[in-house]
């Protein structure tokens, strides 16, 4: 039994053990792919400054998100296709966050529907929505989640038009994966994988077939996006979204200060910094190091998440101690279902937690809410002088 001992541990053991069209798609960012190495290489620049001599007795890292207690300021990001990553795989992220005591986000595209992911799990959960043309399936949608008791609504405000991602296209990207030779061949030597998803019959794009009409192909992400998410998503859009939702709203994907002041004014719950894991805007700025700029902008008038290479419980102290009110992670729990199911993405997220707790001691710090800029060496010029 391999001894896990950092993310990058599981990631080995999940491109071992994951059909190659599901790996590359998580593992991607879009075009030359600069924005989504720069996410994780932009946390190297910042350096954590010890303390010594500082009782480090009694330390906690449970915290609140969106008014919610979290056993550490970490949520699940939403992604798409997790069923793919291993059989039931949004049931089992949910799970093991419901367990560990931190936030899990559903996303539209999942493979398990939202009703599936209620009927395994006891704590409310929160909703990513993409916005579709069909207005009928939408409300649905909405409808859906709120009967599900779904406890926020995750608004994804970057993904109207999909970024290009090489790998999908010459990968054929489907759900199920079509059998081609090159898909065939691949499966053979994931026998773990193809085993668990023939006992399951959760094997395409659960929120959506069923529920929507006039769907030509849908299990081509692509072709799918195209056709049915909104261009014309825009304020008023969102305003009527949050009519009929009632409920706590995040809008994801702010990487701009004019944009996160607008959701300020909006009045949305909170925000999250994000680029989308690199997979948009290829060109953009990491999200870390957007970060301190929006929250100068926003200042406490909404909570403000980031999410994008994080892969560290170091990783969550840098962005906790800038201001950030929590993290998403979105391919680290990944890593952890590819490689060990529900126990994996309980591993990753003990791996975070232990190096987040070891890191806030080394620092001198025994409360999680007592992180802040002084913890942190900051480069003088980390957010850029640009023109
Ligand atoms: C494979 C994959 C699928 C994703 N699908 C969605 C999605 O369906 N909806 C969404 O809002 N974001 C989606 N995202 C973006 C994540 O929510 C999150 O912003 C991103 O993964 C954060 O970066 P990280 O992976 O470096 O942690 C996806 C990301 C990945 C890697």
């Amino acid at each position: 039994m391999t001894v896990i001992t950092s993310i990058d541990d599981l990631k080995r053991l999940y491109k071992r053990r994951t059909p190659k069209m599901f790996y590359d798609y998580a593992e991607s960012g879009s075009w030359t792919e600069q924005t989504f190495r720069e996410n994780s290489s932009d946390f190297a620049d910042i350096r954590l400054r010890q303390k010594v001599a500082v009782n480090m007795e009694g330390r906690t890292t449970a915290s609140e998100m969106l008014g919610q207690p979290v056993a550490m300021p970490v949520a699940l990001a939403p992604v798409g296709l997790t069923g793919m990553q291993r059989a039931d795989g949004e049931i089992k992220a949910a799970r093991a966050a419901e367990t560990f005591g931190v936030p899990f986000t559903l996303s539209t595209m999942s493979i398990c529907s939202i009703e599936d992911v209620a009927a395994h799990t006891v704590k409310p959960f929160w909703f990513q929505l993409y916005v579709m043309r069909d207005t009928e399936f939408l409300e649905g949608l909405i409808e859906r989640a709120k009967r599900a008791n779904c406890s926020a609504l995750v608004i994804t405000l970057d993904l109207q038009i999909l970024g290009q991602r090489h790998r999908d296209l010459k990968n054929g990207l489907s759900a199920p994966p079509k059998m081609t030779p090159a898909n065939i061949l691949n499966l053979a030597t994931k026998v773990q994988w193809g085993m668990e998803m023939l006992q399951t019959k959760r094997r395409t794009f659960g929120n959506i077939v069923g529920h929507a009409k006039n769907v030509s192909d849908v299990s081509s992400l692509s072709s799918w996006t195209a056709e049915q998410f909104d261009p014309k998503l825009d304020w008023e859009k969102i305003q009527r979204i949050r009519d009929l939702w009632g409920g706590k709203i995040i809008l994801k994907g702010v990487l701009d200060e004019e944009d996160a002041k607008r959701a300020a004014d909006f009045g949305a719950d909170g925000i999250i910094v994000s680029n989308h894991g690199g997979r948009q805007l290829d060109g953009a700025l990491s999200s870390i190091r957007r970060l301190p700029p929006i929250l100068r902008a926003v200042g406490d008038r909404t909570e403000v998440y980031m999410d994008g290479g994080v892969r560290s419980g170091q990783d969550v102290l840098k962005a906790v101690a800038l201001g950030a009110k929590g993290v998403f992670i979105g391919r680290a729990f990944v890593y952890g279902l590819g490689a060990m199911g529900e126990q994996g993405v309980k591993t990753a997220l003990d791996v975070i937690h232990r190096e987040l707790d070891v890191s806030m001691a080394l620092c001198g710090e025994r409360d999680v809410k007592n992180l802040g800029r002084h913890n942190l060496y900051v480069p003088a010029n980390f957010e850029g002088e640009w023109a």
